[in-house]
């Protein structure tokens, strides 16, 4: 990007009243590396080997985000959209494509606009989970909540545009499926909402992955009920593998099939000493009394007493769950980041005791990892699994995530990290979904294959088919309703990253 480009690029956006811009030649360099980095959740993608926006445009209004878009388009830059920066492999601030790119960044588009009355909310695709969480509860008086995500500084844009799964998500859905309507902006700068747009396009824009179609600039949400006092517990467990393998074994059976009200997932990593660990996690949409005799009825293994339960609203519950100190620092953008990499699986049968010994001993290898169960069944069991994108629905017992991650670079540590990951995954193929083994497209892991957009980003039958590879892991049947839908709103592929849907424009 020269400086002509440069000057034309902002006259474009000065003439529409744009003028929170930075580029990365003319700012000063820490006013800029400021800018971009504070919300990059994986430091994996902050270093100065990524490749750099040449650009960031922060719009602060519709109108603003409309013309950021007619604005790049017009430049010869690439656009990337960033919400919350939480994205696994860097895709909306960084590419491993040689183009150069420009960053629409949400952060000031972040208005939560709740309607206790309608039980509804508008939100800013900017807007963050923990601001939405606590505008939902301030403004309804802690009766209403929303089921997405565990993390406060997740961006809606991304999270909602992938599905978003949450502790609520047994009893509500997905955040997806709770959408009731978007304003959204085409690559021509149309903004449309559900009655204007195409059907595909709105049931493609609620799950199928982010940075494929267009940019939402703000959800319709339906606000789901929450119960005064709520029930919460964590539960740690450390010791012999065999033993904490049993309880995991049984929580497989006890999990998915729990009543709709309760969730309850594992954590489980490996201790040096050759032990492991296993941490239980618990939301129940009701009084102690309720959940202790549903556990002790079902799970009398996990030898559950009444004092390991605390009875807390809704929201409070959200502040545990983000890790963070109090209601108000939901609202806190700033967290703190580490290096990381993940991958997902589906499990649809349980695992045998002796596959889940091998995971734990495993682990004991390399104590940075560590894998999370979480449950399904619930309402997921009974929601069709092509009403959205999200196909992993009846059937799943529950949802593996697989984290690696440390704090620090040092030399030959990352490429040892992530390939310990993959051979754990490896070993893991054998008692997880097949044919294709699914992922969750939140958990967004380039390793599934990328497109291949280095000459130019035209799209032909092949790159639709090689797009198959990751497409039918996130996406299974749906996927070929993806290609439309992206053929319909953006057939010149405006919106590509490494993992989009490709259109099937020639
Ligand atoms: P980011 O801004 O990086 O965007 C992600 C993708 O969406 C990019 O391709 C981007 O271009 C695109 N995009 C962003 N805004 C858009 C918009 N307005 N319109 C169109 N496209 C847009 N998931 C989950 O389901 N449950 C969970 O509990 C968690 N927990 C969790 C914890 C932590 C620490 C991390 C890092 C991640 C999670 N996730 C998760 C995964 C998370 O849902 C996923 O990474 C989301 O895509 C992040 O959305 P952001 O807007 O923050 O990311």
């Amino acid at each position: 990007q020269d400086s002509t480009s440069n000057i034309l690029l902002s006259s474009c956006l000065l003439s529409k009243n744009i003028q929170n811009f930075t580029y990365r030649s003319n700012s000063s360099s820490s006013e800029y590396i400021k800018l971009l980095t504070f919300s990059i959740q994986n430091l994996r993608y902050s270093l100065p080997s990524n490749p750099k926006p040449a650009i960031i445009i922060f719009p602060l209004s519709e109108y603003q985000l409309q013309h950021a878009i007619l604005c790049l388009r017009q430049s010869s830059l690439t656009i990337r959209v960033r919400s919350g920066g939480h994205s696994y492999e860097g895709l909306s601030y960084t590419t491993s494509y040689n183009y150069p790119f420009g960053i629409i960044d949400l952060t000031n588009l972040n208005r939560v606009q709740v309607d206790p009355s309608s039980a509804t909310a508008w939100v800013e695709a900017g807007a963050t989970l923990g601001e939405i969480y606590y505008n939902v509860a301030v403004e309804s008086n802690q009766t209403l909540g929303f089921p997405a995500g565990s993390c406060a500084t997740i961006g809606s844009g991304g999270h909602i545009s992938g599905g978003g799964y949450g502790f609520l998500s047994r009893k509500y859905g997905l955040a997806a499926d709770n959408v009731l309507d978007v304003t959204f902006i085409d690559p021509n700068g149309r903004v449309l909402n559900r009655s204007q747009m195409d059907e595909d396009v709105f049931w493609a824009v609620r799950g199928g992955g982010g940075g494929s179609w267009g940019i939402v600039y703000a959800w319709k949400l339906r606000l789901v009920p929450v119960p005064n006092q709520v029930t919460w517990f964590n539960i740690y467990k450390s010791g012999l593998i065999e033993p904490l393998a049993d309880l995991v074994h049984k929580w497989q059976d006890v999990g998915p099939s729990l009543p709709d009200e309760f969730f309850l997932s594992t954590a489980i990593s490996g201790l040096w000493d050759g032990n492991g660990s296993v941490t239980f996690t618990g939301l129940y949409l009701g009084p102690k009394e309720s959940a202790f005799s549903i556990l002790s009825k079902r799970y009398p293994e996990l030898q559950i007493s009444e004092s390991d339960l605390e009875e807390m609203s809704w929201i409070e519950t959200t502040v545990k769950a983000a890790w963070v100190n109090s209601v108000s620092d939901l609202r806190n953008r700033g967290t703190s980041k580490n290096f990381f990499k993940a991958k997902s699986d589906y499990v649809k049968t349980p695992i045998s005791k002796e596959g889940l010994i091998g995971a734990i001993k495993f682990l004991t290898k390399e104590t940075s990892a560590y894998i999370i169960f979480k449950p399904y069944g619930g309402v997921l069991e009974r929601i069709g699994g092509t009403d959205l994108p999200f196909p992993h629905r009846a059937g799943n017992l529950y949802n593996i995530q697989y984290v690696i991650d440390w704090t620090k670079v040092e030399e030959g540590m990352t490429d040892k990290y992530i390939a310990w990951l993959r051979d754990f995954y490896a070993y893991m193929g054998s008692f997880v979904s097949k044919n294709p083994r699914a992922a969750y497209v939140n958990y967004l892991d380039l390793d599934l294959g990328t497109n291949n957009w280095t000459a130019g980003t035209s799209s032909t039958v092949d790159d639709v088919n090689h797009a198959r590879l990751w497409g039918n892991a996130y996406f299974l049947w749906n996927y070929d309703r993806l290609v439309r839908a992206k053929t319909k709103i953006d057939p010149e592929n405006v919106f590509n990253n490494e993992q989009s849907i490709p259109p099937l424009s020639k």
